[in-house]
């Protein structure tokens, strides 16, 4: 008898009763041998995209092993056809017909691609963010998958490595809200409908702390940062309800992630009380005997399982070591049994135990034809993801009297840079570049000339090449947009990187421009000081040049689908940027790993009076604080705080406080406004950092209004764990800060009482 049918008798989805559900899946692993508990282990590569490198040469028929019930799941396999072929061979051909996961990448978006997820997080706008993952689950799973690979929530503050564009920053609050957001895109409030799919939190845990942000490097990692920096994004996903954690390619206290039974059995799955299962980065149980951790595959496998690793991604170490561990007894039976309950389940919570081909749905493949909902929820997306750096001479919004606009820069043109990286199925060159945005947005009597002026890739850069930028000091281009700048009212000049400069394995030891930008920006400059910059970049660029010189900058990372219309429409004032960084944008390669949240230090400042005394925290050579700080972003309006008031200066464990804020519209233009909350525990058992996110709330405001806008504070938003590993609050006076960024703050004490 078939799995499947047993599940439509046993499973009466009306009343979801637990019992039935277990025993449901008791019963199933009753039936199974062992080498089919470990082929439900077992996750296979179809090779449809190329993630990672080739385990072994691939004469292995897959389909096959389906058949023969060794493989529990594939990824990089695309398109209802190809996973109902698939689905069909597990169903029907496998002694117990249990279905198969389909997982692949989908970073932000599938076919309509929405802002980077650095950008995105750059919106503050959970709305928008869980949105975005709602259409990009909708179209995922249009085309026959039903888990995504996503999100990564990993903390990242250092610019060089090339992943900071997939995750959301460098701040714990800020990325646990995001990532919880996008969980709840992908999954809904029911994982079993056909247009939700399960969601992964990775890269559990700490691979955003690569050494010298080299990827597949080693991590250093204190407890105190471990468990108040990277782990609450994990708890937030977990919380939220997140069906998959990934594990990561590097080592956590000298033993890889993969063999750490400290994180994922002591922390993940016991102290956290995480219910699914833990599935491999790619290869990571083989790489261990790489890294010299394991003697061989047998070994690496006993490893892993010891440590509970539930699913091994494309190693193929399981398939061929565990039932011989087992028959050895070296592994008990029982932990195989845990790892296969926790996939079952998720398949039985998908709903494919009810129908296996519900992911495999033809008739839902319009939702991968440009669809119009799709498109301008990305466009909204796109436009409260930007962030304006810069606005000194107002050269932003574009004033009417501006009858020439002269638009210099390669990336200007460029209809595939917007994608981005990890861009999913989308077609290349299918995103609106700024050029076309500005020809539609712009009035028709605007002149626009446009001169590419620099070149960085000659060939069009893709996702597993190196990206060549060889000829990227050529200066042919110069004379042509030196006579744009001069018949030019004002410069639109976009300048910043090829998009695949950054993504999985695009570490750089330089995070300025590349290539001849700068000179051609500063010879533009030195004609027409009417200048704005427009970025398109995955990383932060520390450029001070640019920074201190140029009047006008919009960062806007790549923006995706929409991106060109939605710069036009942010530079002609159609709308107002409103995103903050989510990161911190360094003034100098040599302060990172750089983040407004560092601990406090015993000589944080100057000895006044004497500027020259050189004993005190800083750098000889460079400030340190960051050119851009988290947080910070500009709008064509101004909004003034005033009146920080707290309802009470003292609260005991088990009460809460209430912060009131005025803000205002004190400009001329509507806008929006992410307001900020940070404490500081003034005096704590172990060094806190100087000031920590709490809360923000984006609000739009009308010229001229005013608004009160309140928080509530108890003791879990100020609790840490301590040196004792202990998560608490201790007694003791806070500082309450709210602003617009981490800089600008109006701040209160309070006193919390045992
Ligand atoms: C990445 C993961 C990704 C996996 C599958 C790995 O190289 O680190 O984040 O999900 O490939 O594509």
């Amino acid at each position: 008898m078939s799995a499947i049918k047993a599940a439509n008798t046993i499973i009466d989805s009306s009343s979801g009763e637990e019992t039935n559900t277990q025993d449901f899946i008791e019963d199933l692993i009753g039936k199974m041998t062992l080498s089919e508990k470990i082929g439900q282990m077992t996750q296979y590569d179809a090779s449809w995209d190329v993630t990672g490198p080739p385990v072994q040469k691939d004469d292995i028929d897959r389909y096959e092993k389906i058949a023969e019930g060794r493989v529990g799941a594939m990824l990089n396999i695309l398109g209802t056809e190809a996973t109902r072929e698939a689905q069909k061979i597990a169903v029907e051909n496998s002694r117990l017909g249990i279905p198969l996961l389909f997982g692949y990448d989908v970073v932000h978006g599938y076919k309509t691609m929405f802002p980077i997820p650095i950008a995105d997080a750059c919106s503050w706008d959970l709305t928008h963010i869980e949105n975005a993952t709602r259409i990009a689950a909708t179209e995922a799973t249009a085309a026959g998958l039903n888990w995504a690979f996503a999100p990564m929530m990993d903390i990242s503050r250092d610019a060089r490595w090339g992943r900071v564009m997939e995750g959301a920053g460098e701040d714990p609050y800020l990325v646990s809200k995001v990532s919880a957001a996008r969980v709840k895109g992908f999954q809904g409030e029911d994982l079993s409908k056909p247009d939700t799919m399960a969601a992964t939190a990775k890269h559990f845990a700490a691979y955003g702390f690569l050494n010298a942000a080299l990827e597949y490097n080693t991590t250093e990692i204190s407890d105190n940062t471990f468990l108040n920096q990277v782990l609450p994004p994990f708890k937030a996903a977990i919380d939220a309800g997140v069906s998959t954690v990934m594990n990561a390619f590097s080592d956590f206290n000298g033993i890889p992630v993969t063999a750490n039974s400290y994180l994922q059995r002591d922390i993940l799955k016991k102290e956290l009380g995480f219910k699914g299962f833990i599935i491999t980065d790619y290869s990571t149980i083989s790489e261990m005997v790489v890294h010299q951790y394991a003697k061989d595959n047998k070994d690496a496998a006993y490893k892993a399982i010891i440590a509970g690793t539930d699913m091994d991604m494309e190693s193929r170490v399981y398939e061929n070591n565990l039932e011989a561990l087992v028959n050895e007894g070296a592994v008990e039976e029982k932990m195989i049994d845990d790892a296969v309950r926790r996939i079952l389940t998720l398949k039985l919570n998908l709903g494919l135990f009810d129908d296996p081909y519900r992911y495999c749905d033809e008739s839902r493949s319009y939702l991968l034809d440009h669809v119009e909902d799709h498109h301008s929820k990305a466009l909204e997306a796109a436009k409260s993801s930007a962030v304006l750096l810069k606005n000194d001479k107002n050269l932003l919004p574009i004033r009417k009297s501006v009858k020439t606009i002269g638009v210099i820069g390669k990336l200007a043109d460029d209809k595939d840079a917007p994608l981005g990286s990890w861009r999913a199925r989308t077609e290349a060159q299918s995103g609106v570049s700024i050029l076309e945005g500005l020809q539609k947005h712009v009035p028709s009597e605007t002149e626009i000339l446009f001169a590419k002026g620099y070149t960085l890739s000659v060939e069009p850069p893709t996702f597993t090449q190196e990206v060549d930028l060889s000829q990227s000091d050529d200066e042919s281009g110069f004379t042509e947009a030196l006579e744009v700048a001069e018949r030019s009212d004002l410069v639109l000049f976009v300048l910043g990187e090829e998009c695949f400069q950054t993504g999985e394995g695009r570490s750089q030891t330089f995070i300025g421009l590349k290539g001849a930008q700068l000179k051609l920006l500063k010879k533009v400059y030195a004609i027409n000081k009417n200048v704005v910059a427009i970025m398109m970049n995955g990383r932060p660029i520390a450029e001070p040049w640019l920074y201190e010189n140029i009047p006008s900058i919009l960062e806007s990372w790549y923006l995706g689908s929409q991106s060109g219309n939605a710069i036009a429409e942010l530079l002609t004032g159609k709308c107002n940027p409103s995103g903050k960084l989510a990161l911190s944008i360094p003034r100098s390669i040599g302060q990172i790993p750089i983040s407004y949240n560092h601990t406090r230090t015993g000589r944080p400042d100057p000895i006044p009076g004497d500027p020259n005394f050189v004993f005190w925290s800083h750098y000889s050579d460079c400030d340190k604080t960051p050119q851009y700080a988290f947080g910070h972003g500009l709008s064509y309006t101004t909004f003034e705080y005033s009146n920080l008031k707290l309802n009470t200066d003292t609260i005991s464990m088990d009460e809460s406080l209430t912060v009131s804020i005025e803000v205002e519209n004190t400009g001329s233009y509507d806008g929006e406004e992410v307001v900020q909350l940070y404490i500081n525990d003034l005096y704590s058992s172990t060094i806190r950092p100087v000031k920590e996110l709490k809360g923000f709330e984006k609000l739009h405001f009308k010229a001229g209004e005013k608004k009160t806008v309140t928080f509530t504070i108890g003791w879990k938003d100020l609790a840490f764990y301590g040196a004792d590993r202990i998560f608490k609050a201790e007694p003791g006076e806070f500082d309450v800060m709210v602003g617009g960024n981490s800089e600008d703050l109006l701040s209160a004490r309070f006193e919390l009482t045992a």
